[in-house]
């Protein structure tokens, strides 16, 4: 485990911005970890994934770990289930086609999610009608200051819309180490997203497998968001947001237009609500006349308000000064205060 020192994140986060880390190091296994953690107990700890939901807004002091952990298990299975384990630093797209060639069920809608199985539970990733939770089995986790290892489940991990309790009460003092599934051996089909449907029709699909869902994913993910190694962004730079059904009805009145879903509701959700409805953020950018918008090389998409992009250069703090002007536009004109997804560092 060698210790580099100041170094460039720039290939180590998907906006591609140029900042340095004091210290740097990789690890492959618990006990690396341990060690590094207790040779460095000054320095403070930054745990890196794949780097595609972070904004570095400058250098990072302490020391940056870089999760390597990788393998991927089939712990048991029953006569529905199979139970399989992945490293965290795993890549989470090759982990879904790795499951998906075995015929094991429930991973497809969240195909060509960019980053690692080890950051997945951090914000219970989504898409396509689904989130990490509904196949979610335990993980376990570091605590950085205890020097423990932790198990947790479902309902430890309090997940909610783009949350887990490592987001919130727990933030910044576990590491976790791995991640394990439950997958189906006899698929539920989840084709409910009104894209997917005519994504399916498009391709000529007339057998649903969870290889064609899967496929549609792909392809309505590829139209329609940049790619990273293309274009520098972290994906929808904010939540949607969600507003008591009271304001909506307002809202309705001046924007009858507003596009506006039921928010789902979490047992076990860091934060709570009662009769809310979710909005897109995007729609409320693009009203704002944001779309497409280009300051120096920090942006916002041309096809997808949500996401913001580094054409090149831009420093971090060009695009959370960015997002700054954003959330206050959409703020005066709406009343609805947005929350960023992407975590800033
Ligand atoms: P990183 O960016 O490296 O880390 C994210 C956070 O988790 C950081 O705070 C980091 O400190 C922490 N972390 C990472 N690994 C660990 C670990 N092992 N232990 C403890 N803490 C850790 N997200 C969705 O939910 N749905 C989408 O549809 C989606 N689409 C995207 C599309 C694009 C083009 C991009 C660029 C991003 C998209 N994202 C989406 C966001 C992102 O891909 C996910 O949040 C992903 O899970 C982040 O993984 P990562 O390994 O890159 O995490
Ligand atoms: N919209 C606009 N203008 C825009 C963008 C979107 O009007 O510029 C409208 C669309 O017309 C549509 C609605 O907003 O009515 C929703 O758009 P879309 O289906 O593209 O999804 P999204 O809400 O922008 C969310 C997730 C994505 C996820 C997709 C698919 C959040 C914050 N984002 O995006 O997740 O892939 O749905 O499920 O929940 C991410 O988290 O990084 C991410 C990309």
């Amino acid at each position: 485990m060698q210790i580099q020192e100041n170094i460039s994140l720039r290939q180590y986060n998907t906006f591609g911005i140029d900042v340095r880390a004091r210290y740097f190091s990789r690890f492959t296994n618990v006990d690396e970890l341990a060690a590094l953690i207790e040779e460095n107990h000054k320095l403070k700890k930054y745990i890196l994934g794949g780097g595609s939901n972070i904004l570095f807004t400058k250098d990072v002091k302490g020391l940056v770990l870089k999760n390597d952990i990788v393998g991927v298990e089939e712990i048991k299975e029953d006569d529905n289930y199979v139970y399989v384990r992945a490293g965290a630093g795993e890549n989470w797209h090759r982990f879904v086609q790795y499951c998906i060639q075995r015929q094991w069920a429930g991973l497809e809608n969240l195909s060509l999610i960019p980053g690692n199985a080890g950051a997945a539970p951090m914000q219970n990733i989504g898409a396509y009608g689904v989130e990490l939770q509904e196949v979610f089995n335990s993980l376990t986790a570091f605590h950085i200051h205890e020097r423990k290892v932790y198990n947790f489940t479902a309902g430890d991990c309090a997940f909610g819309y783009r949350e887990s309790i490592f987001k919130r009460k727990y933030k910044d003092q576990f590491v976790i180490l791995n991640v394990s599934f439950r997958l189906r051996k006899h698929p539920v089909f989840h084709t409910s997203y009104g894209a997917i449907q005519q994504e399916l029709e498009k391709m000529g699909v007339k057998k649903l497998s969870i290889q064609s869902i899967s496929q549609a994913v792909i392809n309505i993910r590829s139209s329609k968001l940049p790619d990273p190694s293309v274009i520098g962004n972290a994906g929808s730079f904010f939540k949607n947001p969600e507003i008591p059904k009271k304001q909506l009805d307002a809202l309705l009145k001046t924007y009858p237009g507003i596009p506006h879903y039921p928010a789902k509701q979490y047992v076990t959700s860091a934060v709570p609500g009662k009769d809310l409805v979710k909005l897109a953020a995007g729609w409320l950018i693009e009203q704002c006349g944001w779309k497409g918008f280009r300051r120096g090389d920090a942006g916002v998409h041309a096809n997808q308000a949500l996401v913001l992009v580094n054409y090149g250069s831009a420093t971090g703090k060009e695009i959370y000064d960015l997002s700054e002007d954003i959330l206050h536009s959409v703020h005066k004109k709406f009343g609805v205060l947005l929350e960023r997804e992407v975590n800033i560092v």
